[in-house]
């Protein structure tokens, strides 16, 4: 089992390529928690998340000919990259199996950093598996993900950082996948704090490690389905597993709703861009979906700020609709001259900024002397929102909530 010794001596090795990244406190999120909360911004490690740290480990033990044989593994996303740097820094040559309709950004990025990227499949599976033949034919090192203890290792680098940057750390909350992540973190947090608490952080639809600790063995989810692309794995890993029960003390789950709130906030508040897998770990303290205490010293891992720009925009727009800063209501209006324009009047008195209008004749769910208005408003939050809807009520107008 992965042990703090491996940890400590990966970080030389780690430190090579990747950054000691920041910790730092935050005023907005400790002010709304009550308790003391430190950011650890993984965000701004080198390729844009922590999987640096782990290929790097890993690629950094490897023999003389395997070097030379080269590295293969699959990844649509963080892994891609972290391997492609790492192996480009190390002067080793590798192949990265990407599914057919992983993101260009992310194609690109990986054949930026210097890796031979290779589209195949429909999925990750069907990519592990090309990636699989290449490892047999070329006798490459198959790099993973996630189960391999030099990976853990050089992923928990994190922890010692956090271990001196605050060491009067209570919880440490980090984001689960596959788990390599956290089982690297809890072993070096839990090897050099006492009394320190880890909380594991899933997403509601690729909730794998929380089912299999409920029921005590390693269970696979046939489907994942979260916003959070960098944590949606069907199953934790053989060798992470046990490390979880060891050292992880809760393991808790996120909505998507809830993801997307914590990234709005952390882009807002913290001028922070996190993607969803990253942000798991500030909605779990925001939703308080573990107890803590007031007087608790907490630090979410924010594990990453890959997202792409559309999703972005989704993610943003329902978080702020999740805040009540974003509201879409539908009424109708009997088809007269001035009726649109009292309904805007109604709007503007109830101090309301309209970011988008649709105005509809034709629905065969309406009478044919009326008209349906879909509405897009800014709100300043829930109440407000509420005040809004009451005042078009209090005007007479029937009104669905759409977002
Ligand atoms: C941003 C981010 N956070 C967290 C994780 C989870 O890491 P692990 O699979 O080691 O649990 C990943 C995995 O890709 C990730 O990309």
């Amino acid at each position: 089992m992965l042990s703090l010794a491996d940890v400590l001596a990966a970080r030389d090795r780690v430190n090579e390529v990747a950054r000691t990244t920041p910790l730092e406190y935050s005023h907005t999120f400790s002010a709304a928690t009550g308790a003391t909360v430190h950011l650890k911004l993984e965000t701004f490690q080198r390729t844009g998340s922590f999987k640096i740290r782990g290929a790097r480990n890993r690629i950094g033990t490897l023999s003389a000919e395997e070097r030379e044989r080269g590295v293969v593994t699959a990844s649509a996303g963080n892994h891609a990259q972290g391997v492609a740097l790492a192996a480009t820094r190390a002067g080793v040559p590798s192949t990265i199996v990407m599914p057919k309709y992983a993101p260009i950004s992310k194609v690109s990025a990986t054949r930026r950093y210097g890796s031979d990227v290779v589209l195949h499949g429909v999925d990750y599976s069907e990519a592990a598996a090309r990636a699989h033949e290449i490892e047999a034919a070329e006798d490459r090192t198959y790099v993973h993900a996630f189960d391999d203890e030099l990976v853990m290792a050089g992923q928990g680098t994190i922890g010692l950082e956090i271990a001196e940057q605050c060491p009067e750390a209570d919880t440490v909350v980090v984001p689960i996948g596959g788990g390599g992540l956290v089982s690297g973190v809890a072993t070096a947090v839990k090897g050099t704090l006492d009394d320190v608490r880890v909380v594991g952080v899933q997403a509601e639809g690729a909730s794998a490690t929380a089912d299999s600790l409920r029921k005590g063995s390693r269970q696979e989810l046939a489907s994942v389905d979260t916003i959070a692309d960098g944590i949606a794995v069907r199953a934790t890993g053989e060798k992470t597993f046990p490390v979880i029960r060891e050292h992880v003390d809760e393991v808790v789950t996120v909505s998507d709703e809830e993801i997307a709130v914590a990234v709005t906030k952390l882009l807002e508040r913290s001028k922070t861009l996190v993607e969803g897998a990253g942000a798991v770990s500030l909605a779990a303290v925001l939703e308080r979906a573990f107890e803590y205490e007031d007087d608790e010293t907490i630090v979410p891992v924010l594990s990453g700020g890959n997202i792409d720009m559309n999703t972005l925009t989704t993610v943003v727009l329902r978080g702020l609709v999740e805040m009540g800063r974003y509201l879409k209501v539908r009424t109708e209006l009997k088809d007269r001259p001035g009726a649109l324009e009292r309904l805007v009047e109604v709007i503007a008195d109830a101090n309301a900024n309209i970011f988008a209008i649709r105005h509809d004749r034709t629905s065969r769910d309406i009478a044919v002397n009326a008209a349906e208005v879909e509405v897009d408003l800014e709100a300043h939050g829930d109440e407000h929102a509420a005040e809004i809807v009451a005042s078009l009520e209090g005007h007479g107008y029937e009104v669905d909530v759409l977002a």
